[in-house]
């Protein structure tokens, strides 16, 4: 597999990848690193792994659709199949979905569907506000409608009585870097299937 990882922040998740695939737990091969930010933290995470690292900043485009164009142009010259959004603010135009065809992934910090729509910390502090005793994270595969993809991979965490948004973020978090790494072995691995709209993973193959 050839991942492109795309991020916008401080890198946590991006770093979590990094790590899985220098420690052989995800076999891929990461040839690029996208990011619209060009303070993002994640660019020092990609210096730190050696992974070029392309900045792609809106306001160099004359629209969003010339910005998106030139990311997909650099997840292309790099050969990429699979995309990983590891903390990636943006919606997509249809013609970067349609080129990477159910392989683009994004980690979302709630049990989804509940509290979607929102970026981090916002889905954390909407479970918080909601009085729900269990919170997580899910990975899904990304459509044209925002945190409504096929869900590939959940991870639950109890809500503390004294939690604060950081702390449930932070606990939460902890689980994003365990499930997304794994998620995207199992991509990896051809494992995932998408039926009716409905993400399968199939059992893994034991020698
Ligand atoms: C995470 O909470 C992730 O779930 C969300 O954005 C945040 C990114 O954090 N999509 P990091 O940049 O990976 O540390």
């Amino acid at each position: 597999m050839r991942l492109g990882i795309m991020a916008s922040g401080r890198g946590s998740n991006a770093r979590a990848i990094l790590a899985a695939v220098r420690d052989g737990r995800l076999r891929a091969d990461v040839p690029v690193l996208v990011c619209n930010r060009a303070d993002a933290g994640v660019l020092d995470v990609a210096r730190e792994f050696d992974v070029p690292a392309h900045v792609v900043v809106r306001s160099d485009f004359p629209t969003r659709t010339a910005q998106q164009r030139q990311m997909l142009e650099v997840l292309q010259d790099a050969r990429v199949d699979t995309v990983a959004l590891a903390g990636f603010s943006a919606i997509f135009r249809p013609f970067f979905l349609e080129a990477f065809s159910n392989r683009i992934l994004n980690i979302h910090p709630s049990l989804l569907p509940a509290f979607g729509g929102t970026m981090a910390p916002k889905p954390q502090a909407d479970a918080l506000a909601a009085g729900v005793k269990l919170a997580g994270c899910t990975v899904h595969l990304v459509t044209e409608d925002l945190d409504s993809g096929p869900i590939v991979a959940q991870a639950a965490v109890c809500v503390h009585p004294d939690d604060t948004v950081d702390t449930l973020a932070a606990r939460i978090l902890e689980q994003e870097h365990r499930i997304f790494p794994e998620a995207l072995q199992w991509f990896a691995d051809g494992r995932v299937s998408v039926v009716d709209g409905i993400a399968r993973v199939a059992p893994a193959v034991t020698a």
